[in-house]
């Protein structure tokens, strides 16, 4: 990214937001969650309230009424809103890191007095739409195509699993210009602000998933979408690396929201564990229950850590691609591995929906798929590591 537009938070501050973060999430969006996401009902009023207090914008600059938060903050945030509700978290977290950043590192002045002030209210809910059915993991194979229309685009093609894509008033969708050699790859790829009414874009059906249920993951169809000037992101050619330089800071949204998962499955652990009883005993009392609350401790606090430390980078101006994937990495393994471990430590309990850690590790699978897989990622560090 160019230039830190944002405001770097001192500790007072930080600590103040942040609990003023969790305090929102405990009481608002927590005791709601699971009502949620047994219906898959939208978030709607959370939303409104969430846009309210400035969290669509808490990574755009004051200048264009966000809150101008530093990475730490945000990701700290992301932390506090996946502990009440992943399902919200993500919103917030795909929002911010990825639309919101591609405009503030590529956006025109235009661009940006269009879109960010209604983005930081919330008015418009950003999507990213760079996955197609056979571009998964292999991004730069995307079919989606913008041609050129006398000083017009004219775009077709089908994305896949947008997240909150059935509410998005902006796609910010990966399309390729150069039509004619599909083996230029990533350099035939470019980046267009679409808004999401736009005739000829189509929402297809939702999906039906595993975790995440109440954030809605929609196809978006695209057909004969015609598009001024304006709506080019940047240069083109160079949507797939706009793409991936946000990705960097997705993936950090989605190591916040591992820790957030993994923290929240901790706490109803510790909670549960010292009010039930076997064998007359609470079973906390058991060094076999110990053990695993210590594991899932110690592992949370270093995936929290490494988080950390790559937003500190991120905010110094530093490249955090590895590292970002290495919080990412071992962030989402870590939520998977600490709600196995709670619905362990909840027996039966865990297993049944009636109790929280059955959401949460439902919820915590898709942050070793979504946004570059695990597999992906030891590829991005692997690659980082021959090239120190
Ligand atoms: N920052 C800046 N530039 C980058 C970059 C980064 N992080 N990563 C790659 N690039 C640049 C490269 O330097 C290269 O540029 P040059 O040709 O000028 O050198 C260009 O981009 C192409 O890069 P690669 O040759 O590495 O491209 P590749 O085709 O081999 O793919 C990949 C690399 C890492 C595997 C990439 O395809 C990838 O990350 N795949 C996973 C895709 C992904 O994360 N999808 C998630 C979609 S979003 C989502 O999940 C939905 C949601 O709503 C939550």
């Amino acid at each position: 990214m160019s230039t830190i537009e944002f405001l770097v938070q001192n500790e007072e501050e930080r600590r103040e937001i942040v609990e003023m973060a969790r305090d929102f999430a405990q009481t608002e969006i927590a005791p709601t969650a699971a009502e949620r996401d047994r219906t898959k009902a939208p978030p709607t009023e959370e939303f409104a309230k969430l846009g309210e207090l400035g969290f669509f914008g808490m990574l755009i600059p004051e200048a264009y009424e966000g809150l101008g938060f530093d990475t730490l903050t945000y990701l700290m945030v992301i932390e506090e809103l996946a502990a009440a509700d992943a399902s919200v978290a993500i919103t917030i977290s795909v929002h911010n890191s990825l639309p919101v950043a591609m405009l503030l590192a590529h956006g025109s002045d235009e661009q940006k007095q269009h879109w960010l002030p209604r983005m930081a209210r919330g008015e418009a809910i950003a999507a990213f739409c760079l996955s197609e059915a056979d571009a998964g993991s292999d991004a730069a194979r995307l079919r989606a195509q913008a041609e050129r229309d006398g000083s017009e685009w004219m775009l077709n093609g089908t994305k896949s699993w947008v997240s909150h894509g059935d509410c998005a008033g902006l796609l910010v969708v990966m399309a390729r210009t150069d039509t004619q050699d599909a083996r230029r790859g990533p350099k035939g790829i470019s980046a267009f602000l679409v808004p999401g009414g736009a005739a000829g874009v189509e929402v297809g059906k939702a999906e039906d998933k595993m975790g995440l249920r109440s954030s809605q993951t929609v196809s978006i169809n695209l057909s004969s979408v015609k598009l001024g000037p304006e709506s080019l992101l940047g240069a083109e050619g160079s949507g797939f690396i706009y793409a991936m330089q946000a990705l960097d800071q997705g993936r950090l949204g989605v190591a916040a929201q591992a820790v957030g998962i993994a923290r929240a499955a901790l706490e109803h652990s510790l909670r549960y564990s010292a009010e039930r009883k076997q064998f007359d005993t609470p079973i906390k009392d058991f060094q076999a229950i110990q053990f695993k609350l210590a594991d899932m401790a110690t592992r949370v606090a270093a995936g929290r850590a490494l988080m950390y430390e790559a937003a500190r980078q991120k905010d110094t101006g530093r490249d955090v691609t590895e590292l970002a994937g290495m919080a990412k990495l071992y962030g989402s393994e870590m939520a998977m591995w600490v709600t196995t471990q709670a619905v362990q430590i909840f027996g039966g309990y865990g297993y049944m929906r009636d109790y929280p850690v059955e959401r949460l590790f439902r919820d915590a699978k898709v942050t070793e798929i979504y946004e570059g897989t695990s597999e992906i990622q030891r590829i991005v560090i692997g690659r980082g590591l021959h090239t120190e």
